[in-house]
């Protein structure tokens, strides 16, 4: 089922995500919905708050349009070693129409539960070292958005404002 995707400056965005216990059917049904609400989309990844759901759990997949689908499911996910330095554009499904520059770690091992409850380390680079980043951050209520210097912030808050007003 395709969920809504809550956007920014809905306040269940900034909540903390609470580890996931048990590897139940309702995470495998919801692990389901993130995947194809993120396909949807479309977007290269989704995390759980982003539906409104406080767990420690993201899908990302960062496959080309002309290549199969390559999905990565990973819950309680740790960013366990980071190195390197990448400054590249992001965007968010859930801060549309805006995208910016944001610094990173250029490598990063990440350890998570897939959906059959075994550990799996990942060793990502580039493109995937960001989005484990940036979806991890999402488990911590933490939007691209708010690594940005402050003038650019603000310019951005200033631009969703009179967005939210254009729209009344
Ligand atoms: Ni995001």
């Amino acid at each position: 089922m395709i969920r809504t995707i809550l956007t920014y400056p809905n306040a269940e965005l900034k909540k903390k995500s609470a580890p996931v216990a048990i590897i139940s059917d309702s995470v495998r049904g919801l692990v389901q919905d993130m995947a194809e609400t993120m396909y949807d989309a479309p977007g290269v990844g989704l995390a759980a708050p982003q539906i409104g759901v406080h767990q420690r759990i993201i899908v990302i997949d960062i496959s080309a349009k002309n290549e199969p689908p390559d999905l990565i499911v990973a819950i309680n996910p740790v960013i366990v070693h980071g190195e390197g330095e990448t400054y590249e554009e992001e965007g968010c499904l859930s801060v549309p129409d805006y995208a910016a520059n944001v610094r990173r770690h250029a490598r990063v091992i990440v350890k998570a539960l897939n959906l059959e409850g075994i550990e799996c380390t990942w060793k990502a680079e580039d493109l995937l070292a960001i989005a484990f980043q940036h979806e991890i951050d999402h488990l911590e209520g933490i939007l691209f958005v708010d690594h940005l210097s402050a003038l650019k912030r603000e310019l951005f808050q200033r631009k969703a404002r009179k967005a939210a007003e254009d729209k009344r």
